[in-house]
């Protein structure tokens, strides 16, 4: 590829960006409404474990979100056979739902387990825990909001403590409880769990 294609490729993607995170908007009002705050859940997968959530919660709304379609399909269905109506899932990548976000619409609590681990060195530039997505993030997140990590794989928890202990808004709150144990269909085929919960700094 030359130069020239490298260049158009990127106005490509940053023009692709820009439209998915524009109807973005919209689907957000859409599952929103006038709620200003509301629990986010990033790679739902199957919604085992936010349908779950959102019935043990009622006084929450929780949005939870995954890239592929067939998953976003069987977390709808969960929602319809539980009759659950404080939540609602999309299909959509979770950095661009970030920068959708007006700035009324807060979010509360954020979940992340089991997010893919790109294990493979060259492949961890890959991984949705970084900086800019910490701060994307932080800058959506209400005051005091937790952020609530889990996975199997031991590099990417060490990866992730690291990624959080750099960023200057968010602190690791070493004796938090895990705030709900229900298991999710990664958890179920993967058993380990390695925790971390931080907490926004500032306002
Ligand atoms: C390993 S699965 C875990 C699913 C679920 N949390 C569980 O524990 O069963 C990771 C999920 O995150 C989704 N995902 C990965 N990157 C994402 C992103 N940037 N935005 C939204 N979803 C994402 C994937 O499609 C996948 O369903």
């Amino acid at each position: 590829m030359s130069p020239g294609n490298k260049v158009f490729g990127k106005e490509w993607a940053d023009n692709l960006r820009a439209t998915n995170v524009e109807k973005l908007r919209t689907k957000l009002s859409e599952a929103l409404g006038n709620r200003t705050s509301f629990t986010f859940e990033i790679g739902s997968g199957h919604g085992h474990w936010l349908a779950a959530y959102a019935k043990h919660n009622p006084e929450e709304f929780c949005l939870g979100i995954d890239l592929i379609t067939e998953r976003i399909a069987k977390c709808h269905r969960k929602q319809t056979l539980g009759q659950i109506t404080n939540v609602a899932f999309l299909k959509a990548e979770a950095s661009e739902v970030l920068d959708a976000l007006s700035p009324t619409q807060r979010l509360a609590k954020i979940f992340i387990l089991y997010p893919d681990p790109w294990p493979k060195k060259r492949h961890h530039k890959n991984r949705f825990i970084n900086p800019e997505n910490l701060s994307r993030l932080a800058d959506h997140a209400a005051p005091g909001a937790l952020l609530h990590f889990r996975t199997d794989d031991p590099d990417y928890y060490a990866w992730t403590v690291a990624e959080l202990q750099k960023h200057p808004k968010w602190t690791i709150l070493d004796q938090k409880p895990w705030p709900f144990e229900t298991q999710t269909f990664f958890e179920e085929l993967l058993k380990a769990k390695n925790d971390v919960i931080a907490q926004k700094t500032g306002d």
